[in-house]
């Protein structure tokens, strides 16, 4: 008669150190463990690392999500009314786009509940931004979802109750220099998504400098390895590789993205952040079923907009208030003329992080009113001496700092530079 299996955190963490695979009932035992507080930080942390040196293959990534899935509940949406879709971004700068993405595609009769997180490294949160609109709570039990998705078809909510073990092996990944991690990003991502008990997932997989995944091919495993994680489980999943070599529309940070967003909402914004939303959209409504609808005209009509402040007002966040600006403001002006012939989307990332728009600390409040507005997009014309960022902080101390990430990080040239596609591939 066999008995249960014991683990115990040292032999595991060796196992990976060595190069071997995680046996299935070790890695159940372990995200359990770290769960209920019976594995200690420092052997997550230990763990992570040779997780990040040596990598986990299909079956231990498989086996992983579903145990960090299995820490908390899986939300079921049936009977909403509406097919549910949900869509999640690797992470990238100045991506606001689930913003008025879960407003289009409410307004073209799905619902999406968005379960979002905060800052990660460099990369900004939902949630940051969204608790910039004052009064907002993304603190939603699944009794109210499901209300709002059945009268409005969006909410934005604190992934916390649906993956518990993700919110901290997140926290703990931010601080051990494991952010970038392809199975562990994988994990995340899908832990939380299958998770939200949506029929159908579009993941928006970054790729470049201001990514995690910095190469073309490992944005591609990365969006293989999730697609069948979704199709495991029964969730019609499909994933664009997107550019993230520079930042998303013309803002990073908090409050200034919201504004970004809200502009989009109203018809208006940066093409790029338009686009992406429309195609993303247009995914989303495919893979819900959803036949004819025009997820461009919702912004142009405002249906989308309404959407979005309902939502907002649902949540308790009153968008009558005006948006946090930081007090403190500096600019950057060019030196030569030209054409702007390329903006580093990590530079933009670490100066608005500088001005504190994310966390050095976990737990750290962030400043909503942080950020960095950029002028001059790739490829427009630059004059000398006109303004190409304009940066926000409430603490003047950290102005300095954020310009030296920003010197470098940008380049006038005299020729327009190629332009590069937004919407790099689709997976099948
Ligand atoms: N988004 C997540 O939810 N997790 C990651 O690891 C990266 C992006």
């Amino acid at each position: 008669m066999s008995g249960p299996v014991c683990f115990d955190a040292p032999t595991l963490i060796a196992i990976k150190r060595d190069g071997h695979r995680l046996p299935d009932a070790g890695i159940d035992w372990l995200i359990d463990g770290y769960t209920t507080g019976l594995v200690a930080e420092e052997q997550m942390a230990a763990l992570l690392m040779a997780i990040y040196l040596r990598g986990m293959d299909e079956h231990e990534n498989a086996r992983w999500t579903r145990a960090v899935m299995a820490s908390g509940e899986r939300l079921d949406f049936s009977g909403v009314g509406r097919p549910t879709v949900g869509k999640h971004s690797t992470g990238g700068v100045g991506d606001k786009i689930t913003l008025p993405l879960v407003a289009v595609v409410a307004a073209c009769g799905a619902a999406v509940p968005s379960a979002s997180g905060r800052g990660l490294g460099h990369t900004g949160g939902t949630l940051d931004k969204m608790e910039s609109i004052s009064g907002f709570t993304p603190a939603l039990p699944a009794s109210r979802v499901r209300d709002q998705l059945s009268t409005i078809g969006a909410a934005i909510f604190a992934a916390g109750q649906l993956a518990p073990a993700d919110v901290k092996l997140y926290a703990l990944r931010d601080i051990t220099g494991t952010v970038e991690s392809l199975p562990l990003v994988a994990a995340s991502v899908m832990s939380k998504k299958l998770a939200e008990g949506t029929d159908a997932l579009v993941l928006d997989v970054k790729v470049g400098s201001g990514a995690f995944m910095k190469e073309l091919d490992d944005a591609r495993e990365l969006a293989r390895r999730m697609v069948g994680l979704g199709t495991a489980h029964g969730v019609a999943t499909r994933a664009l590789i997107t550019d993230m070599s520079t930042p998303l529309g013309c803002t990073v940070g908090n409050a200034v993205e919201v504004a970004e967003a809200l502009e989009v909402l109203g018809g208006g914004g940066p093409p790029d952040v338009v686009a992406l939303t429309v195609r993303l959209a247009q995914e989303m409504l495919a893979l819900a079923g959803i036949d004819g609808a025009d997820p461009a005209q919702t912004l142009r009509d405002g249906t989308a907009m309404d959407r979005f402040a309902a939502m907002v007002a649902a949540q308790g966040g009153d968008l009558g208030v005006p948006l946090p600006l930081g007090a403190c403001t500096e600019t950057v002006t060019a030196d030569q003329s030209g054409f702007m012939a390329h903006i580093d989307a990590m530079a933009v990332a670490l100066a608005a992080w500088r001005l504190g728009a994310g966390r050095a600390r976990p737990g750290e409040q962030v400043q909503h009113g942080a950020g960095v507005r950029i002028h001059r997009r790739p490829g427009d014309p630059v004059a000398a001496g006109e303004t190409l960022f304009t940066l926000y902080t409430d603490t003047p101390e950290r102005m300095a700092p954020a310009l030296a990430e920003l010197d470098g990080g940008y380049r006038v040239d005299d020729t327009p530079p190629q332009s590069r596609p937004l919407i790099i591939e689709t997976s099948p």
